[in-house]
């Protein structure tokens, strides 16, 4: 039996973090984490292999047919498909043994296994050789998700696949199908696309990215449709069911009220669902809510004393950069009595080209709450360093509340939107007006002058439009 002053149960960006915040303030830190490597699903299955694979089949995009119009002519542009899965999972390794090294550097002991809480206070590590006792006057639980599954749609892992599945195919499918337009579904739908594939999203509501912005998915829309990719909106699959034989073997996926549809490899990406089973929640009494997330106070306590629980397991917003928030949090909390997250501040990304960026509150979401507004929108088009790239396609739009001026919420469709959102959530915490934005000097040329432009919209006094 070991004694530390905190155990963490998994090693994603949540449960990582909340172990270097912990050890930074002094605390005796154990982390059990099931896998081999550390990084939880973003780093070994998730965000960073399918940034990997965005960048890389982005440029395989653009070599084919994005740089004519800078005069960069190539022969014939192949595809070494082997080569580019190498790379990312050259970039996944750096990544994760970077954790490893960060656990050394902060002397935190890590213990390859599931754990199971036996008793508050005690857990249990079930590694290869054999039961690992660890007590600890705090426990965090940070367990993340895992891809929910859809009635009548199985994942066989090789012709129907999850997010994991996707990133891995040894060929680029033919006819490749995807369930759920969010973040996932277009995300690796622009993979393979860009890849060569016959691209179909079957989307449930009648919008892609639903929670989004409705303007900002509009014009993601006609991004996505004008690259290629099909869209079936207001689709419910009912069934996906494999027929053929060896190289022919195939999905027909069946949708209500509609003809079926073909496939070769199918996506199902319609959410995630947190990861709480084997950790022994009902032997010591942690309470879970309807969907299954484990429910905390505001300091991330559960209703049993000692026990903590972050990330994507709990409620709130399924997002990396959510859960080490949140973890530095708890664990301030924890040490200190003070943590805070802004929950109305977590900016989203999708990082397709166009990148689709977003903080704050939507314009619908100021419409329910009869929260008068002010907008300004300013489109790429007239950014001079945006020509200058190549890369006219979006716009920045703005929401500031119409008596105050605060800025409520930034919505970003176009070049490198997942950096601009950086600027608005910076101005966002601190509570900036448009005018605070507008009379901040962006260097010119540069693409964040569009939130310059857009907050200077505001007030109707746009300069380049
Ligand atoms: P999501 O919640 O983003 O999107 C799921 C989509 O599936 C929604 O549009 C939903 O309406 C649709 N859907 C649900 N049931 C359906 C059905 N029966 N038929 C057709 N469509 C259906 O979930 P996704 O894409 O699976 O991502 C999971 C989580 O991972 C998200 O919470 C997201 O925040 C996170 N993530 C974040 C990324 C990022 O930050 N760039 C990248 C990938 C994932």
């Amino acid at each position: 039996m070991a004694t530390h002053d905190l155990i963490v149960i998994g090693a994603g960006p949540g449960g990582y973090v909340a172990a270097i915040r912990a050890a930074q303030l002094g605390l005796d830190v154990a982390l059990v984490e099931k896998e081999a490597s550390l990084g939880g699903t973003c780093l070994r299955v998730g965000c960073i292999p399918s940034k990997a694979l965005l960048e890389s089949s982005e440029r395989y995009a653009e070599a084919r047919h994005g740089l004519d119009a800078h005069g960069v002519k190539f022969g014939d542009v192949s595809l070494d498909l082997p080569a580019m899965m190498e790379r990312k999972d050259g970039v996944v390794k750096a990544n994760t043994d970077g954790v490893a090294f960060l656990m050394k550097k902060n002397k935190i002991t890590v213990h390859t296994g599931s754990a199971e809480l036996t008793a508050p206070g005690t857990v249990t590590v079930h590694g290869a050789k054999g039961d690992t006792e660890l007590v600890a006057e705090n426990v965090l639980i940070a367990t993340g998700s895992r891809p929910a599954p859809l009635p009548g749609v199985e994942v066989d892992g090789t012709i129907v696949v999850d997010s994991t599945g996707a990133l891995a195919f040894d060929a680029v499918p033919d006819r490749f199908a995807v369930i759920g337009a969010g973040y996932i579904g277009l995300e690796l739908g622009s993979v393979w696309s860009r890849l060569g594939s016959n691209v179909t999203v079957l989307e449930y509501m009648d919008r892609i990215l639903p929670g989004m912005d409705a303007g900002l998915a509009k014009d993601a829309l006609k991004a996505f449709k004008k690259q290629g990719l099909q869209f079936e909106l207001g689709a419910k699959v009912t069934q996906a069911t494999l027929k053929g034989r060896g190289k022919k073997r195939h999905a027909v996926i069946e949708i209500d009220g509609r003809d079926p549809l073909e496939a070769d490899r199918v996506l199902l990406a319609v959410g995630r669902q947190p990861n709480t089973e084997g950790l022994g929640l009902e032997t010591v009494g942690v309470a879970t809510d309807e969907r299954g997330r484990i429910t905390v106070d505001a300091a991330f306590r559960t209703n049993v004393p000692g026990v903590s629980a972050i990330g994507d397991v709990i409620p709130g917003p399924m997002l990396a950069h959510k859960a080490e928030e949140d973890a530095v949090a708890a664990i301030e909390g924890i040490v200190t009595g003070v943590g805070h997250v802004d929950y109305d501040l977590i900016p989203g990304i999708v990082y397709t080209e166009p990148e689709i960026a977003t903080v704050g509150a939507t314009e619908e979401a100021l419409k329910e709450a009869g929260t008068p507004y002010k907008k300004g929108t300013f489109p790429y088009q007239a950014n001079g360093r945006a020509r200058a790239m190549d890369r006219t396609e979006g716009n920045v739009k703005i929401l500031a509340h119409a008596e105050t001026d605060r800025i409520l919420g930034v919505h970003v469709i176009g070049a490198r939107a997942g950096d601009l959102i950086a600027e608005a959530t910076a101005a966002m915490t601190f509570g900036a007006s448009a005018e605070d934005l507008a009379r901040t000097v962006h260097a010119h040329p540069t693409l964040a002058e569009t939130l310059k432009e857009a907050a200077l919209a505001v007030d109707g006094a746009a300069l380049h439009i």
